[in-house]
């Protein structure tokens, strides 16, 4: 499959789970496990980029440092959100400023980095046995019981820290 093809079509999935979490009760469990999935599927997303899409164009380094930069802020305001309680008064505003920030990296992505600038040699082929490596590390991850407990793990630790 083709690289371009894999980080868009989870950009999708991961838009439309924030669209989804925006539309639940806050309290509620549906909120909570989609929530839960939403960490996975951006850890996730987060690891194909840096392990192996962002590496395969380090020709344009400014914005792969860009977008690196990026990927931060991303988890600063997740931690953030995460450290909110969900009755705080700021819970929702803590949501909705991680949602857009999360947004506007997947957008400037596509724009500056889907396709690949015209610095970053990649052919077809290239991009096909990128995208399938990457789609591989996303089965991976999705079918690991330790990944979802140790993502888990992880956003408990920001919560209590
Ligand atoms: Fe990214
Ligand atoms: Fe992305």
């Amino acid at each position: 499959m083709n690289a371009y093809d894999v980080l868009k079509d989870h950009h999708t999935v991961l838009k439309g789970l924030g669209g989804k979490i925006s539309r639940m009760p806050v309290n509620s469990q549906e909120r909570q496990d989609l929530f839960d999935d939403m960490l996975i599927e951006l850890d996730i997303h987060f690891r194909i980029e840096d392990d192996l899409y962002y590496p395969a164009l380090k020709q344009a380094g400014r914005l792969i440092a860009i977008a690196h930069a990026e990927h931060r802020q991303v988890v600063d305001q997740l931690s953030v959100l995460l450290k909110t309680p969900r009755s705080a008064p700021g819970y929702e505003q803590e949501w909705n400023s991680f949602k857009t920030v999360l947004e506007a990296h997947a957008d400037e992505e596509e724009r500056d980095l889907i396709p690949a600038p015209p610095e970053v040699e990649l052919t077809d082929a290239d991009l096909e046995e990128l995208g399938d490596k990457m789609a591989a590390m996303m089965e991976r991850y999705r079918g690991s019981a330790l990944h979802r407990l140790r993502t888990k793990g992880r956003a408990a630790l920001v919560r209590a820290l």
